[in-house]
């Protein structure tokens, strides 16, 4: 519940509201107010804590509009469509798989635009909005298209996911790790999808903001060090099968999801594990969250497994808030071949292996004659073929038969032999694997925020709607609140609230009204701690201290109070333990 109410409060604070409001708005797009700014900021740096800190991935920043070729190679050009209808009368565009199972209320997501158009027929599904006959289902690619430059040659998209800025780099990036698997690095920043109707408020938009980790292992071994400390850890997973079979999701430990296979590996799990940890340090609780896992069907263009993160909400029932794929070497494969660079990382073994080499060893004498202009190629061509083809060719034929351009060649055992040894190799080169969870801000937040929502009673038996946001992320940390609006109440309270900002916590001051009504004007925008001053203050130079949530009061020395709150909001003190 809460949906209405949360963004009504959201709206009138300044935490989110639709952009371009005075020219009747664009669907698809949302401002941050001047809480929502702060609020945004704090949930991106709250991920970094996770990803940056915990995890030591560290972060570039790419940008966000892309040359063509890039987005050629990664596939997006090609495969990143939606599967759209337009209503032959109104005109009105819907996305295909969305009005579909809006209707019949399957999971049709990932069909062919054949399939789904026969969905449609077959259902009679018709334009919601005029009861017109809905059109064929055509692909429609969801990057914006722009231009780089001014002659309008260089076509441009601007970036679909953080994700590729990251693949594009990666020569510099393996080289800043020195090569050694596994290493992650993380994005954060503005993504764009032309989505085809977004109705779902910041659930939906066109412009949104990311934060994707690109963890890059080897492909023979995605275990994971911390794996031993999460494999009791319990999950509601809705694997593939749950969902074929129409069943509930299931309740399993994380042994139990990889040792059944039900997990590809222990990096993609511990990734969920994570993401469960950095919601409800968000105030999700686990019994609103679920691991779905995609269907075959579904699963992006570059995709082995991939679970989403879904949140339970009234408004849209439950909505993916985090992807997290094992992305293969899909991307740097790709980019190897289109860029033609070498993409590869050397994996050293722990102990160089010995391996059975056959080496050529050439005639020269005879190359120059037979060969002439071609002779350095035929050298090539012969030194990249394996050698058992060529002698197997020997013993069957008595020659070899290659071409290069127009000329066929034919050669016997006199150019080449061939010669067997054991030899030491100290490594391999491989292309890594990615696995990659990719957080969406926006439905973090909107959910967190729906999360937050609370009606209760004030201490003064009053009703009271407003979010409990944790005190870690809440915008402003402290209001500061002299009871009556009169020197010299007023004063000190002034020269406190400037000596927590010079403390780097953002307050508020708020003189006027009811000491209730202001209490729950902070309230309602989740300010955590509200500092009253009295007359007592003048003298004991302490202050009242009211815990939003519990509405606790603690009196101590103004002296101690940019401390205290500091160690309230890390966590590091609880409000009970707080010494007068
Ligand atoms: P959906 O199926 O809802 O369109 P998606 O599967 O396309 O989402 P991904 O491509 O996996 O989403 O993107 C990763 C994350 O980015 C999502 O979990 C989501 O949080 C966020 N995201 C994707 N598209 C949007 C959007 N249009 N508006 C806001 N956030 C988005
Ligand atoms: N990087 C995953 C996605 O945006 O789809």
């Amino acid at each position: 519940m809460g949906n209405e109410e949360m963004m009504s409060i959201a709206k009138k604070r300044g935490i989110l509201y639709p952009s371009f409001e005075i020219y009747r708005g664009v669907a698809g797009f949302y401002d941050y107010g001047p809480l929502g700014g702060l609020l945004k900021t704090n949930v991106m740096n709250l991920w970094r804590k996770y990803y940056v800190a915990g995890e030591g991935f560290y972060e570039i920043e790419a940008p966000t509009v892309m040359p063509h070729d890039t987005l050629k190679a990664s596939g997006h050009v090609d495969n990143f469509t939606d599967p759209m209808t337009q209503c032959g009368e109104c005109k009105e565009i819907y996305r295909a798989d969305h009005i579909i199972s809006e209707t019949i209320g399957e999971e049709v997501e990932g069909l062919p635009d054949e399939k789904l158009t026969e969905i449609i027929n077959e259902n009679n599904i018709i334009c919601p909005a005029c009861e017109g006959k809905l059109e064929p289902v055509k692909s429609y690619n969801l990057m914006f298209k722009t231009q780089i430059g001014a002659s309008g040659k260089q076509v441009g998209y601007m970036r679909p996911e953080t994700a590729q800025g990251i693949f594009i780099a990666f020569k510099r990036i393996s080289r800043f790790y020195k090569d050694k698997l596994p290493f992650g690095i993380v994005q954060l920043g503005k993504s764009y999808r032309n989505e085809l109707s977004p109705r779902q408020g910041v659930i939906r938009l066109r412009e949104f903001t990311q934060a994707e980790a690109e963890i890059f292992v080897d492909p023979t071994n995605k275990d994971h060090k911390n794996y031993k400390n999460i494999e009791d850890y319990i999950l509601r997973l809705f694997g593939q099968e749950q969902q074929l079979t129409n069943s509930e999701p299931i309740t399993i430990s994380v042994k139990e999801a990889i040792d059944q296979k039900i997990v590809s590996s222990q990096t993609l799990i511990y990734q969920i594990v994570l993401a469960r940890e950095f919601l409800n340090d968000l105030g999700i609780p686990d019994e609103e969250i679920r691991f779905r896992q995609h269907l075959p069907d579904e699963m992006a263009h570059y995709a082995i497994d991939c679970w989403d993160v879904e949140v339970n909400t009234d408004q849209y029932g439950w909505v993916e808030i985090i992807g997290i794929a094992d992305r293969t070497n899909y991307d740097l494969s790709s980019h190897i071949e289109h860029s033609k660079e070498d993409l590869s990382v050397f994996k050293e073994y722990d102990t160089p292996k010995t391996v059975v080499v056959t080496k050529p060893s050439f005639n020269m004498k005879k190359f120059g004659p037979t060969f002439k202009g071609d002779s350095a190629q035929a050298k090539e061509i012969l030194e990249n073929t394996d050698p058992e083809i060529i002698k197997k060719s020997f013993e069957t034929e008595n020659s070899y038969k290659f071409s290069i351009g127009d000329n066929q060649y034919e050669i016997d055992d006199s150019f080449v032999t061939f010669e067997t040894k054991e030899e030491q190799i100290k490594g391999e080169r491989l292309i890594p694997h990615v696995i990659e969870p990719s957080y969406g801000i926006d439905r973090i937040l909107y959910a967190m925020l729906l999360h937050s929502y609370t009606e209760d009673m004030t201490e003064e038996g009053e009703k009271r709607a407003y979010l409990k946001i944790p005190a870690k992320i809440a915008p402003i940390k402290v209001a500061v609140l002299p009871l009556v609006n009169k020197e010299p109440l007023t004063e000190i309270a002034e020269d406190i609230e400037i000596t927590l900002r010079q403390n780097n916590l953002i307050s508020y001051y708020d003189a006027s009204g009811t000491i209730g009504r202001r209490y729950a004007r902070a309230d309602e925008v989740g300010i955590p701690y509200a500092v009253t001053i009295d007359y007592d203050s003048i003298d004991d130079k302490k202050v009242t201290i009211r815990n939003r949530d519990t509405f606790e009061q603690k009196r101590i020395s103004i002296r101690r109070l940019p401390l205290i709150i500091k160690e309230l909001i890390e966590g590091y003190t609880q409000f009970e333990d707080v010494e007068e």
